[in-house]
C-alpha cells in the first residue's frame, strides 16, 4: 500500500459560543476518518482553529465588558477542553486571529488584488447613528415589508417566510442600541467570484464531490455567480486591509485561511513540509468537513480565492446534516439544545461517537439524535455484544488458565471470516459510511455470541475432560473480540487503548489479522457502563437550567434572600386584603414582547418601551432604568397589565404597565414568562 498525504480539516467553531452536540457530530465525524487514516499508516494530519473574528464576536466582548482577545482566549480554552474529552486528536489547534492568518490573508489579499480579481465599489447600506457602526442583517430587526409582521430578521420574515435585504424592513431598528438606522455610503471592496467560474465548473466535475453537492454547485452556476463583498468598515473586530485603512476583512475571508494558518503553525513547530502539501501541483490531498450550511463558502469562494492566489484546491469538500434531537430541531426550552460540557457532566463520550458513527453515511441528510434509541443502541450494541463477548471469555481465562491463551486457533475458518470483512469495513470508513460499517461490525459480533452461547464455555470449564476445550474457545472469543475492537478503534479510541491494556497487544491494521496464541492477556475490568436513562433525563434538565436568564448580580440578589434573622427594611411586605375572584378577573395580564427600549431624554427613572401584544401595540414608561439598559431589553417578553387606564405623563401617553418584583433601584425584577408564550396570550 502506499502510504498517501492526507490534511484534514473540520471547520473553524465561531469563538463566540460554546461547542454543542450538532458542531460535535462535524468534529466525531472527521476524527473517525482522521484516526482511521492514521490507523492505515497515511501520513495524516488533522488541523483546526476557533473562528475569532467579526461583528457579533466584537459585540458580544463589548457586552461583558472585555476585550475581543480575552474573550476569545477564554472560549479556546473551553472549546479545546471539550474536544479534548471527546476524544477529538487534532494534531493542531490554532486561531484565526494569529500572525500566521494574517500573514496569509493579507498575502492572498495582495495576490488576488494584483491578478485583477478586487474591485472597488461604493454601496449604501444601513448604518447605527447611535453606535456608529454600519449594521449586518442579523443586528437590524424590523415589521416584515411583505406580510408586516411585526420584529423580524433583517433579511428574512419568520412570519412569511419572505426574503428581503435590510433597507425594506418597515419600522427598522438597530439591534445594538435600539436607534433607527440610517443608510450611508462606503467603499467596499469585492472578490470577483465570476472569473472563476470555468475553473470552478471543471472542479465541480473532477468526480470527488458527493453528488448532492455538484448539483447545488450546478444550481448556483444556473443562478449566475455574483461579486462577493469582502471588506467591513471599522469598528469590526479583524484584520485590517492592506493599503485600506480602516477597512477589514469580512470574517469569513480570513475563516478558511485559517485552514492554512493551524497547518503552517503545525508546519514550523514540528518540521512538516507546508508547501508539499499546499504548492499548486501538490501530491497530497486535502479535505475539509464542513456542515451543510456553509457549502457555499468552501465549495466556491474558498477554491476560487485558493487557486487565484495560486495555491492547490481542495481534493474534496465533504459536507453533513445537521442534527436534531429527538425529531426536531435543537431546543432549549426542550432542553435538548446540549452544549458538549453538559453532556460530559452526564455521559461518556464514546457513546455518542458510537452512535453517530452507526447512524453516519457519506450523504448530506440530517441525523436525528433519538435519546431513547441512543440509550438503547449503545447498551444493546457495544455492552450487550461486544463488551459482552470479551467479559464471558476473560474470567476463565485470567482463572483456570493463568491469564494464557490457547495455543491453537479453534475455529480457524471463523477468525478468517472476521479478518477477511476488514478490507470491506475499512472501504466504508474510507467512504465515510461508518453506519454500514458499524453494521457489519456488529453482524459479526453477533455471530461471536453465537458461538459462545453453542460452545458454552461455563458448562465446558466444569468438568476435568472439556477443560482444555473450555480453554480454546475461551480463546477464540477473545481473538475474535480482538478483531473486533481493532475495527472500532477510530470509533472508540479510549475503550480500544484499554483492551490493548487487557490483551497486551496493540490494535493494529498490520497485525489484526494474525491470531493471539500462547499469549498472556491481563485481569480484564469491565470496559463499558450500560447509559441508564436517568442519567440522560438529567442531561436534558441540565440543558434546560441553562436556559434561566443569567441574573446580572447573584451574589447581591442571594444575600437579599436573608434567612432566619431578617432585618427590618428586608423584611417582606405584608399580603394585602383579600379580594374576590371576580376583582382579580378585571385584571387583564398579557404577555408582550419588548420590541423596542429607548432612554427618556430628561427622565433619570424611565425606560420607553414599545411592547407588541400579538395584534396590537403599545407605549409604555417604565421605572426601570436603574436596573436595566434599555438594549437589555429589546427582544425580551414580559408581562403587562393591559387594561389600565392610559395616563398622560410629560413625556406621552403611557397605554399600560409592565410587572416587575424588587424593592427598587438596581433590584428591580422583570417578570418573564416561560419559554413557548406568545405575545397576547392572556395571563389567568
Ligand atoms: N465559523 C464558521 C465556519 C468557518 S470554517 C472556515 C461556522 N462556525 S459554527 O460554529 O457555526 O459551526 C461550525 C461547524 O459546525 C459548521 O460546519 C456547522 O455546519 C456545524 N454545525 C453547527 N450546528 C450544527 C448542527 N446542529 N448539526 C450539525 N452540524 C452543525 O460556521
Ligand atoms: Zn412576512
Amino acid at each position: 500500500m502506499t502510504q498517501r498525504k492526507i490534511l484534514i480539516t473540520s471547520a473553524l467553531p465561531y469563538a463566540n459560543g460554546p461547542i454543542h452536540l450538532g458542531h460535535m457530530l462535524e468534529y466525531i465525524q472527521t476524527d473517525i476518518w482522521s484516526r482511521f487514516q492514521k490507523g492505515r499508516g497515511h501520513q495524516c494530519y488533522y488541523v483546526c482553529a476557533d473562528d475569532a473574528h467579526g461583528t457579533p464576536i466584537m459585540l458580544k466582548a463589548q457586552q461583558l465588558g472585555i476585550t475581543p482577545e480575552q474573550m476569545i482566549a477564554q472560549t479556546s480554552q473551553e472549546h479545546q477542553a471539550d474536544f479534548a474529552e471527546f476524544l477529538i486528536g487534532f494534531d493542531n489547534y490554532h486561531s484565526t486571529h494569529s500572525e500566521e492568518n494574517k500573514q496569509f490573508a493579507s498575502e492572498i489579499y495582495t495576490k488576488l488584488d494584483q491578478g485583477g480579481y478586487i474591485k472597488r465599489k461604493t454601496i449604501s447600506q444601513l448604518y447605527d447613528p447611535e453606535k456608529q457602526m454600519f449594521l449586518p442583517d442579523r443586528f437590524v430587526k424590523g415589521d416584515c415589508p411583505k406580510c408586516g409582521a411585526l420584529d423580524q430578521n433583517g433579511d428574512s420574515c419568520d412570519s412569511c417566510g419572505a426574503t428581503y435585504s435590510p433597507v425594506e424592513l418597515k419600522n427598522p431598528r438597530s439591534v445594538v442600541s435600539g436607534a433607527t438606522p440610517v443608510l450611508k455610503d462606503s467603499e467596499h471592496y469585492f472578490f470577483d467570484l465570476p472569473a472563476f467560474e470555468q475553473m470552478l465548473k471543471d472542479w465541480t466535475r473532477s468526480g470527488s464531490l458527493q453528488d448532492e453537492m455538484a448539483n447545488k454547485l450546478q444550481e448556483w452556476f444556473t443562478e449566475g455567480l455574483q461579486q462577493w463583498d469582502i471588506s467591513r468598515d471599522a469598528p469590526y473586530f479583524g484584520f485590517e486591509i492592506p493599503g485600506a485603512p480602516g477597512k477589514f476583512f469580512y470574517v469569513w475571508l480570513d475563516a478558511p485561511i485559517g485552514y492554512l494558518a493551524s497547518f503552517k503553525n503545525y508546519c514550523d513547530k514540528t518540521g512538516v513540509n507546508f508547501d508539499q502539501f499546499w504548492q499548486k501541483d501538490s501530491d497530497a490531498e486535502v479535505y475539509h468537513f464542513i456542515g451543510k450550511d456553509i457549502i457555499y463558502f468552501h465549495s466556491l469562494f474558498w477554491p476560487a480565492m485558493l487557486d487565484g492566489a495560486g495555491y492547490r484546491k481542495p481534493t474534496s469538500v465533504y459536507a453533513h446534516g445537521f442534527v436534531t434531537v429527538n425529531g426536531a430541531k435543537m431546543s432549549k426550552s426542550r432542553g435538548t439544545f446540549i452544549k458538549a460540557r453538559t453532556y460530559l457532566q452526564h455521559l461518556n463520550p464514546e457513546y455518542l461517537r458510537y452512535y453517530f458513527a452507526s447512524k453516519l453515511t457519506s450523504s448530506i441528510t440530517d441525523l436525528d439524535l433519538n435519546l431513547e434509541d441512543f440509550a438503547q443502541k449503545v447498551n444493546a450494541d457495544l455492552v450487550g455484544k461486544v463488551v459482552n463477548i470479551a467479559s464471558r471469555c476473560a474470567s476463565f481465562i485470567s482463572k483456570k488458565f493463568d491469564g494464557k491463551l490457547s495455543a491453537e486457533v479453534a475455529e480457524p475458518a471463523l477468525l478468517a471470516e472476521f479478518t477477511a470483512a476488514g478490507e470491506t469495513i475499512a472501504e466504508s470508513f474510507e467512504r465515510r459510511e461508518f453506519a454500514r460499517a458499524i453494521r457489519e461490525i456488529m453482524a459479526l459480533a453477533d455471530k461471536a455470541n453465537q458461538y459462545i452461547d453453542a460452545k458454552a464455555p461455563w458448562v465446558l470449564a466444569k468438568n476435568e475432560a472439556t477443560l482444555a476445550e473450555a480453554h480454546v474457545v475461551c480463546s477464540m472469543g477473545i481473538n475474535l473480540f480482538r478483531v473486533l475492537m481493532h475495527y472500532l478503534k477510530p470509533v472508540l479510541p479510549a475503550m480500544a487503548k484499554e483492551v490493548e491494556l487487557f490483551l497486551n497487544d496493540e490494535l493494529s491494521w498490520s497485525t489484526y489479522q494474525t491470531a493471539l496464541t500462547n499469549h498472556s492477556i491481563n485481569v480484564f475490568k469491565p470496559l463499558m457502563q450500560r447509559v441508564e436513562m436517568t442519567k440522560i433525563e438529567a442531561m436534558v434538565e441540565g440543558s434546560k437550567e441553562n436556559l434561566q436568564p443569567t441574573v446580572a448580580a447573584p451574589k447581591a440578589a442571594e444575600t437579599k434572600v436573608a434567612p432566619a434573622a431578617v432585618s427590618a427594611e428586608s423584611a417582606i411586605e405584608p399580603i394585602s386584603e383579600t379580594i374576590s375572584i371576580d376583582d382579580f378577573a378585571k385584571l387583564d395580564l398579557r404577555v408582550a414582547r419588548i420590541i423596542n427600549a429607548e432612554h427618556v431624554e430628561g427622565a433619570d427613572k424611565l425606560v420607553k418601551l414599545q411592547l407588541d401584544l400579538g395584534n396590537e401595540q403599545r407605549q409604555v414608561f417604565a421605572g426601570i432604568k436603574s436596573a436595566y439598559q434599555p438594549e437589555q431589553l429589546i427582544g425580551r417578553l414580559t408581562v403587562m397589565v393591559a387594561n389600565l387606564a392610559p395616563r398622560k405623563m410629560r413625556f406621552g401617553l403611557s397605554e399600560g404597565m409592565v410587572m416587575a418584583a424588587g424593592p427598587g433601584g438596581s433590584d428591580i425584577f422583570l417578570l418573564t414568562p416561560d419559554d413557548g408564550a406568545t405575545p397576547g396570550m392572556r395571563v389567568k
